[in-house]
Protein backbone atom coordinates (compact mmCIF):
# COMPACT_ATOMS: atom_id res chain seq x y z
CA UNK A 1 0.00 0.00 0.00
CA UNK A 2 1.26 3.94 -0.71
CA UNK A 3 -1.19 4.98 1.81
CA UNK A 4 -2.29 3.23 4.77
CA UNK A 5 -4.78 5.71 7.22
CA UNK A 6 -5.97 4.31 10.59
CA UNK A 7 -8.83 6.35 11.65
CA UNK A 8 -12.60 7.39 12.14
CA UNK A 9 -15.56 6.94 9.53
CA UNK A 10 -18.49 9.25 10.63
CA UNK A 11 -22.19 10.17 8.92
CA UNK A 12 -22.25 13.85 8.86
CA UNK A 13 -25.08 15.34 9.36
CA UNK A 14 -24.40 19.17 7.70
CA UNK A 15 -27.12 21.87 8.74
CA UNK A 16 -26.78 24.86 7.36
CA UNK A 17 -27.19 28.23 8.52
CA UNK A 18 -27.17 31.77 8.67
CA UNK A 19 -24.20 31.88 11.11
CA UNK A 20 -23.32 29.67 13.80
CA UNK A 21 -24.92 29.86 17.09
CA UNK A 22 -23.40 31.06 20.08
CA UNK A 23 -23.39 29.00 23.81
CA UNK A 24 -26.60 28.75 24.70
CA UNK A 25 -28.51 30.06 21.79
CA UNK A 26 -30.93 28.56 19.31
CA UNK A 27 -30.70 29.30 15.48
CA UNK A 28 -33.47 27.96 12.48
CA UNK A 29 -31.24 25.93 9.81
CA UNK A 30 -32.42 26.13 6.08
CA UNK A 31 -31.50 22.76 5.25
CA UNK A 32 -30.34 19.58 6.35
CA UNK A 33 -27.65 16.88 4.25
CA UNK A 34 -26.44 13.76 5.26
CA UNK A 35 -23.40 12.91 4.10
CA UNK A 36 -19.84 10.05 4.25
CA UNK A 37 -16.92 11.44 7.19
CA UNK A 38 -14.86 10.86 9.79
CA UNK A 39 -11.79 12.48 9.72
CA UNK A 40 -10.21 8.94 9.13
CA UNK A 41 -12.24 8.39 5.91
CA UNK A 42 -12.47 11.91 4.99
CA UNK A 43 -8.76 11.49 4.57
CA UNK A 44 -8.30 8.31 3.35
CA UNK A 45 -11.20 9.41 0.44
CA UNK A 46 -9.31 12.31 -0.59
CA UNK A 47 -6.02 10.31 -0.90
CA UNK A 48 -7.86 7.80 -2.89
CA UNK A 49 -9.25 10.37 -5.11
CA UNK A 50 -5.98 11.35 -6.27
CA UNK A 51 -3.95 8.58 -6.72
CA UNK A 52 -3.96 4.09 -6.11
CA UNK A 53 -3.15 2.06 -3.49
CA UNK A 54 -4.69 3.52 -0.28
CA UNK A 55 -6.66 1.40 2.22
CA UNK A 56 -8.12 2.18 5.48
CA UNK A 57 -8.20 0.09 8.64
CA UNK A 58 -11.43 1.42 11.31
CA UNK A 59 -14.56 0.44 12.14
CA UNK A 60 -18.36 1.21 11.91
CA UNK A 61 -21.39 -0.02 13.49
CA UNK A 62 -23.31 -3.23 12.81
CA UNK A 63 -25.96 -0.89 11.06
CA UNK A 64 -27.11 0.89 7.61
CA UNK A 65 -25.02 3.55 8.59
CA UNK A 66 -21.87 1.54 8.61
CA UNK A 67 -22.63 0.35 5.06
CA UNK A 68 -23.32 3.51 3.52
CA UNK A 69 -19.82 4.67 5.07
CA UNK A 70 -17.67 1.79 3.50
CA UNK A 71 -19.82 1.92 0.47
CA UNK A 72 -18.71 5.95 -0.12
CA UNK A 73 -15.02 4.95 1.00
CA UNK A 74 -14.89 1.88 -2.24
CA UNK A 75 -16.16 4.44 -4.42
CA UNK A 76 -13.16 6.99 -3.79
CA UNK A 77 -11.06 3.50 -4.96
CA UNK A 78 -9.89 2.96 -0.97
CA UNK A 79 -9.68 -0.15 -0.12
CA UNK A 80 -12.19 -1.39 2.64
CA UNK A 81 -11.39 -5.13 3.62
CA UNK A 82 -10.17 -3.64 7.25
CA UNK A 83 -13.10 -1.42 7.76
CA UNK A 84 -14.51 -3.69 10.50
CA UNK A 85 -18.12 -3.84 11.54
CA UNK A 86 -18.86 -3.97 15.57
CA UNK A 87 -21.87 -6.04 16.69
CA UNK A 88 -24.26 -4.13 19.32
CA UNK A 89 -22.23 -0.22 18.29
CA UNK A 90 -23.26 2.26 15.78
CA UNK A 91 -21.46 4.17 13.50
CA UNK A 92 -20.07 7.06 14.38
CA UNK A 93 -21.98 10.88 13.97
CA UNK A 94 -21.14 14.32 13.55
CA UNK A 95 -23.40 17.26 13.56
CA UNK A 96 -22.20 20.41 11.78
CA UNK A 97 -23.97 23.34 11.39
CA UNK A 98 -22.22 25.18 8.23
CA UNK A 99 -22.66 28.72 7.75
CA UNK A 100 -24.37 29.84 4.22
CA UNK A 101 -21.73 32.44 3.30
CA UNK A 102 -18.07 31.51 3.70
CA UNK A 103 -18.85 27.93 4.62
CA UNK A 104 -17.17 28.61 8.41
CA UNK A 105 -18.46 25.19 10.85
CA UNK A 106 -18.25 23.63 13.98
CA UNK A 107 -18.54 20.27 14.67
CA UNK A 108 -19.72 17.94 17.68
CA UNK A 109 -18.62 14.04 17.14
CA UNK A 110 -20.02 10.89 18.50
CA UNK A 111 -17.62 7.98 18.10
CA UNK A 112 -19.96 5.03 18.66
CA UNK A 113 -17.82 2.09 16.82
CA UNK A 114 -14.66 4.66 16.33
CA UNK A 115 -14.02 4.10 20.06
CA UNK A 116 -13.94 0.52 19.63
CA UNK A 117 -10.88 -0.03 17.03
CA UNK A 118 -8.45 -1.76 19.81
CA UNK A 119 -4.61 -2.28 19.19
CA UNK A 120 -5.06 -5.49 17.73
CA UNK A 121 -7.10 -4.60 14.61
CA UNK A 122 -3.99 -2.44 13.71
CA UNK A 123 -1.73 -5.90 14.06
CA UNK A 124 -1.35 -6.36 10.09
CA UNK A 125 0.75 -6.82 7.22
CA UNK A 126 -1.14 -3.60 5.62
CA UNK A 127 0.31 -1.45 8.01
CA UNK A 128 3.89 -2.99 8.76
CA UNK A 129 4.28 -2.41 4.42
CA UNK A 130 2.90 0.96 4.15
CA UNK A 131 4.54 3.97 2.57
CA UNK A 132 2.48 6.17 4.64
CA UNK A 133 0.85 5.95 7.60
CA UNK A 134 -1.85 8.10 8.28
CA UNK A 135 -3.17 8.81 11.79
CA UNK A 136 -5.75 11.32 13.75
CA UNK A 137 -7.08 11.32 17.07
CA UNK A 138 -10.80 10.34 16.80
CA UNK A 139 -10.05 7.02 17.69
CA UNK A 140 -8.38 5.91 20.73
CA UNK A 141 -4.95 6.66 21.56
CA UNK A 142 -3.60 3.23 22.58
CA UNK A 143 -4.54 2.22 19.24
CA UNK A 144 -2.90 5.69 17.30
CA UNK A 145 0.41 4.81 19.12
CA UNK A 146 0.18 1.00 18.55
CA UNK A 147 -0.39 2.03 14.79
CA UNK A 148 2.59 4.50 14.82
CA UNK A 149 4.64 1.85 16.86
CA UNK A 150 4.32 -0.66 13.85
CA UNK A 151 4.50 1.42 11.28
CA UNK A 152 7.84 0.95 8.97
CA UNK A 153 7.18 4.14 6.29
CA UNK A 154 6.15 7.48 6.70
CA UNK A 155 4.45 8.30 10.35
CA UNK A 156 2.20 11.70 9.64
CA UNK A 157 0.07 12.49 12.90
CA UNK A 158 -2.96 14.77 12.30
CA UNK A 159 -3.59 15.93 15.84
CA UNK A 160 -7.41 16.53 15.55
CA UNK A 161 -9.30 16.74 17.87
CA UNK A 162 -6.46 17.63 19.88
CA UNK A 163 -5.23 16.07 23.37
CA UNK A 164 -1.96 15.76 25.13
CA UNK A 165 0.33 13.92 23.50
CA UNK A 166 2.72 11.53 25.44
CA UNK A 167 6.88 11.99 24.45
CA UNK A 168 6.54 8.34 23.19
CA UNK A 169 3.74 9.13 20.28
CA UNK A 170 5.45 12.13 19.36
CA UNK A 171 8.85 10.69 18.96
CA UNK A 172 7.22 8.10 16.46
CA UNK A 173 5.72 11.28 14.21
CA UNK A 174 7.87 11.82 11.08
CA UNK A 175 5.57 14.88 10.27
CA UNK A 176 2.88 15.97 12.48
CA UNK A 177 -0.07 18.19 10.89
CA UNK A 178 -2.02 20.23 13.52
CA UNK A 179 -4.08 23.44 12.84
CA UNK A 180 -3.35 26.55 14.46
CA UNK A 181 -6.31 25.93 16.94
CA UNK A 182 -4.22 21.87 17.89
CA UNK A 183 -1.08 23.50 18.07
CA UNK A 184 -2.29 26.08 20.34
CA UNK A 185 -3.45 23.13 22.76
CA UNK A 186 -0.61 20.92 22.37
CA UNK A 187 1.66 23.71 23.51
CA UNK A 188 -0.55 25.08 26.32
CA UNK A 189 -0.43 28.46 24.42
CA UNK A 190 -2.74 31.35 25.17
CA UNK A 191 -5.43 31.96 22.85
CA UNK A 192 -3.55 35.49 20.98
CA UNK A 193 -2.96 35.75 17.32
CA UNK A 194 1.01 34.63 16.73
CA UNK A 195 2.90 35.64 13.54
CA UNK A 196 4.25 33.32 11.83
CA UNK A 197 7.48 33.53 13.24
CA UNK A 198 5.97 32.93 16.45
CA UNK A 199 4.32 29.95 15.49
CA UNK A 200 7.11 28.28 14.12
CA UNK A 201 8.68 28.75 17.89
CA UNK A 202 5.58 26.85 19.04
CA UNK A 203 5.67 24.22 16.68
CA UNK A 204 9.92 24.00 17.35
CA UNK A 205 9.29 23.23 20.58
CA UNK A 206 6.91 20.22 20.49
CA UNK A 207 9.65 17.32 20.00
CA UNK A 208 7.83 16.02 17.07
CA UNK A 209 9.47 15.56 13.68
CA UNK A 210 8.63 17.84 10.73
CA UNK A 211 5.55 19.71 11.50
CA UNK A 212 3.01 21.90 9.01
CA UNK A 213 0.82 23.80 10.78
CA UNK A 214 -2.32 24.53 8.53
CA UNK A 215 -3.52 27.96 8.49
CA UNK A 216 -6.86 27.37 6.67
CA UNK A 217 -7.00 30.64 3.65
CA UNK A 218 -3.67 31.58 4.77
CA UNK A 219 -2.54 28.26 3.32
CA UNK A 220 0.13 26.49 5.38
CA UNK A 221 3.44 26.70 8.05
CA UNK A 222 6.17 23.91 6.93
CA UNK A 223 8.49 23.40 9.76
CA UNK A 224 11.10 21.04 8.87
CA UNK A 225 12.97 19.05 11.20
CA UNK A 226 16.45 20.98 9.53
CA UNK A 227 16.29 24.19 7.10
CA UNK A 228 14.22 27.14 7.59
CA UNK A 229 10.46 27.21 7.88
CA UNK A 230 8.39 28.36 4.70
CA UNK A 231 4.81 30.16 4.65
CA UNK A 232 2.88 28.61 1.53
CA UNK A 233 -0.27 30.47 0.49
CA UNK A 234 -2.95 28.33 -1.27
CA UNK A 235 -4.30 29.57 -4.83
CA UNK A 236 -7.39 31.74 -4.86
CA UNK A 237 -10.76 29.83 -4.79
CA UNK A 238 -14.38 30.67 -4.31
CA UNK A 239 -15.53 28.63 -0.84
CA UNK A 240 -18.44 26.94 -0.31
CA UNK A 241 -18.22 24.82 2.90
CA UNK A 242 -14.61 24.32 4.37
CA UNK A 243 -16.04 21.27 6.15
CA UNK A 244 -12.87 18.95 6.12
CA UNK A 245 -10.27 21.14 3.83
CA UNK A 246 -7.97 20.07 6.86
CA UNK A 247 -8.74 16.41 5.89
CA UNK A 248 -8.07 16.70 2.28
CA UNK A 249 -5.43 18.55 3.09
CA UNK A 250 -3.76 15.58 5.07
CA UNK A 251 -4.95 12.68 2.63
CA UNK A 252 -2.98 14.76 -0.21
CA UNK A 253 -0.21 15.07 1.93
CA UNK A 254 0.32 11.64 2.13
CA UNK A 255 -0.27 10.67 -1.33
CA UNK A 256 2.94 13.35 -2.22
CA UNK A 257 5.06 12.29 0.31
CA UNK A 258 4.20 8.52 -0.65
CA UNK A 259 5.56 9.50 -4.15
CA UNK A 260 8.32 10.56 -2.37
CA UNK A 261 7.73 14.56 -3.19
CA UNK A 262 10.79 16.33 -0.53
CA UNK A 263 7.77 17.93 2.11
CA UNK A 264 7.78 21.60 1.11
CA UNK A 265 6.68 20.23 -2.69
CA UNK A 266 3.91 18.09 -0.75
CA UNK A 267 2.47 20.73 1.26
CA UNK A 268 2.62 23.12 -2.30
CA UNK A 269 0.50 20.01 -3.29
CA UNK A 270 -1.69 19.75 -0.29
CA UNK A 271 -2.60 23.70 -0.27
CA UNK A 272 -3.73 23.11 -4.11
CA UNK A 273 -5.65 20.09 -3.28
CA UNK A 274 -7.04 21.42 0.03
CA UNK A 275 -8.43 24.78 -1.50
CA UNK A 276 -10.43 22.57 -4.17
CA UNK A 277 -11.91 21.08 -1.99
CA UNK A 278 -13.82 23.79 -0.40
CA UNK A 279 -15.40 24.60 -3.65
CA UNK A 280 -18.13 22.08 -3.00
CA UNK A 281 -20.88 21.14 0.07
CA UNK A 282 -19.47 18.51 2.79
CA UNK A 283 -16.38 17.03 3.63
CA UNK A 284 -16.33 15.73 0.47
CA UNK A 285 -18.65 17.22 -1.78
CA UNK A 286 -15.50 18.66 -4.33
CA UNK A 287 -12.67 15.94 -3.48
CA UNK A 288 -10.59 16.96 -6.18
CA UNK A 289 -8.43 14.51 -8.55
CA UNK A 290 -4.76 14.61 -9.51
CA UNK A 291 -5.49 16.23 -12.68
CA UNK A 292 -7.79 18.56 -11.13
CA UNK A 293 -4.77 19.55 -8.39
CA UNK A 294 -2.51 19.66 -11.60
CA UNK A 295 -4.42 22.41 -13.29
CA UNK A 296 -4.65 24.35 -9.93
CA UNK A 297 -0.46 23.85 -8.83
CA UNK A 298 0.79 27.12 -11.47
CA UNK A 299 -1.81 29.38 -9.46
CA UNK A 300 -0.31 28.26 -5.96
CA UNK A 301 2.42 31.25 -4.93
CA UNK A 302 5.62 30.47 -3.94
CA UNK A 303 6.38 29.46 -0.64
CA UNK A 304 8.24 32.67 1.30
CA UNK A 305 10.62 31.91 4.07
CA UNK A 306 9.87 32.41 7.79
CA UNK A 307 12.58 34.46 9.22
O1 LIG B 1 -12.83 17.07 9.69
C1 LIG B 1 -14.19 16.97 9.34
C2 LIG B 1 -14.78 15.73 9.97
O2 LIG B 1 -14.69 15.84 11.37
C3 LIG B 1 -16.23 15.51 9.66
O3 LIG B 1 -16.43 14.74 8.51
C4 LIG B 1 -16.74 14.86 10.94
O4 LIG B 1 -17.18 13.56 10.77
C5 LIG B 1 -15.62 14.96 11.94
O5 LIG B 1 -14.97 13.76 12.12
Amino acid sequence: MSVLVVGSLNEDVLVTVDRLPGRGETVIGSAVTVAPGGKGANQAAAAGRLGGGVAMIGRVGDDPAGDRQRAALADAGVHVGLVRSTPGELTGTATIPVEAEGGENLIVVVPGANAALLPVDVDVAELRQATVVLLQLETPLETVLAAAGAAAGIVVLNPAPPQPLPADLLALVDVLVPNEHELRRLTGADHGDRDPAALVELARGLGAGSVVVTLGARGALVVPVEGDAVLQAPPSVQAVDTTGAGDCFCGALAQALAREEPLAGAVRYAVAAAAASTTGAGARGALPDHAAVTVLLPSVPPAVPVT
